[in-house]
């Protein structure tokens, strides 16, 4: 029972209702000046003006007490959308786009997500939780105090499920919360080159029935993309998964648009990630379903293509989330604060806007809100401090991280 004062904060929170918030709603975030927060056990007990806090509380019961001299406090970033656990970096295959090839061609090449597959048929299970591991820690020094990873580099039962377990092992193995995703339809492995229907039917057969036996992931996710997986593939499988009772997300519409972001909507998928192509009718479709919109800038910036259509998104009342995509290939940024700068410059999206992408919405992306994505009584105190006097610094300070200290359940983690 350690019970933790931080007084003399300037706090910026979204405020929970209950589910993602959307249209104007997302814009709207509470701000306490002098504010002070009181945990226990890492949980926040009481939070608002300090002297509201402050009010009736036994000082002798309060173990640590800290002035934050009035800085800005925000929750720590909930990274929506990411592929850390991986054994190698691409490095070349960036060279070989700036040069003009395209990411998808790569892939068909062999390349892409498949050499991937090879790196980590290579790599011991010591050595992915060591390269997972590095990511996962860079990505806390950057705010994210939570964070979801997708297996997809196996495409196999064996190198899934060995993902999957690192994946649990950085679960335990560090401070953050870790929302674990099977990815096995992330590319058509070779072996499976012309047969993705077939592929498809193990997922569904074999390798779904195992990962949820051994409780390796909460969310199954797919590639719905040209040369990758179909429509009417990636629905046969999110169909089986739900049924298993995985949560559904969806890459939907990140090169071309096949559809994925109606798909998304018909399903009443929990989110559907990137929509860089996705149509008018297919994202206006997802926002009366309620399916959240997963946008990840900085795959954007990587692969040099157009902004998803943030600002619309949020006029069109889709809940808007934020994630890095932190992977070897398409997008190898592991910085929430990088595309927080992004979404607010680039989608137009506004501060508040972004606050709530990166933190709240986030967390109903993850099924974790009831704990996470703000700073309410009940939740965790998972929170940061920052060198500006408002969340605006993280898009203003560009290139900086505008984070001096990093807590996760009240303590200091970075
Ligand atoms: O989200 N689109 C599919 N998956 C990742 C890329 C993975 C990779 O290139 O290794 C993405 O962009
Ligand atoms: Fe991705």
């Amino acid at each position: 029972m350690t019970v933790k004062l931080f007084r003399n904060a300037h706090i910026f929170t979204p405020i929970d209702k209950g589910r993602a918030l959307k249209g104007a709603e997302q814009g709207k975030i509470a701000e306490i000046n002098n504010g002070a927060i009181l945990t226990n056990c890492g949980m926040i007990e009481k939070i608002g003006p300090e002297a509201d806090v402050l009010k009736g509380l036994d000082f002798k019961s309060v173990h640590e007490e800290r002035d934050l001299g009035g800085v800005c406090v925000v929750p720590g970033f909930v990274d929506a959308h990411t592929h850390m656990c991986f054994a190698k970096r691409r490095e070349d295959e960036f060279g070989m786009r700036l040069a003009g090839i395209p990411y998808l061609e790569i892939l068909k090449r062999g390349g892409g997500i498949l050499s991937s597959v090879n790196a980590i048929k290579e790599a011991s299970e010591e050595e992915l939780f060591e390269t997972t591991w590095e990511n996962v820690m860079a990505a806390l020094g950057k705010g994210t105090t939570s964070v979801e990873i997708k297996s997809g580099y196996g495409l196999d039962m064996e190198l899934e499920l060995k993902m999957l377990r690192v994946i649990a092992r950085i679960a335990r193995e560090t401070p953050l919360d870790v929302c674990p995703t099977f990815m096995g339809a992330h590319a058509v492995p070779v072996e499976y080159k012309g047969r993705a229907d077939e592929y498809i039917d193990l997922l569904i057969n074999q390798m779904l029935p195992a990962v949820k036996e051994q409780g390796l992931a909460e969310f199954c996710d797919v590639f719905c993309e040209e040369g990758v997986f179909t429509v009417e593939q990636s629905r046969k499988l999110l169909k089986a998964a739900k049924a298993m009772g995985f949560g559904t997300r969806i890459h939907a519409d990140e090169v071309y648009d096949l559809g994925g972001a109606a798909l998304a909507a018909e399903l009443q998928v929990n989110s559907a990630e990137h929509l860089l192509a996705a149509s008018e009718d297919g994202l206006k479709a997802m926002g009366k379903a309620g399916s959240i919109a997963v946008l990840i800038p900085a795959t954007a910036y990587s692969l040099k293509k157009p902004y998803a259509r943030g600002r619309d998104m949020v006029d069109w009342d889709v809940p808007v989330a934020l994630g890095t995509d932190c992977n070897p290939g398409s997008c190898f940024c592991e910085s929430m604060p990088f595309v927080f700068g992004l979404a607010v410059m680039n989608m137009n999206m506004t501060v508040e806007e972004a606050l709530v992408g990166s933190t709240l919405n986030a967390a109903y992306v993850i099924n974790r809100a009831k704990k996470l994505g703000s700073l309410e009584v009940g939740k965790q105190a998972d929170f940061l401090l920052l060198d500006g006097e408002a969340p605006t610094t993280l898009a203003y300070h560009a290139g900086s991280t505008s984070i001096i200290e990093v807590y996760k359940r009240a303590e200091y983690v970075a």
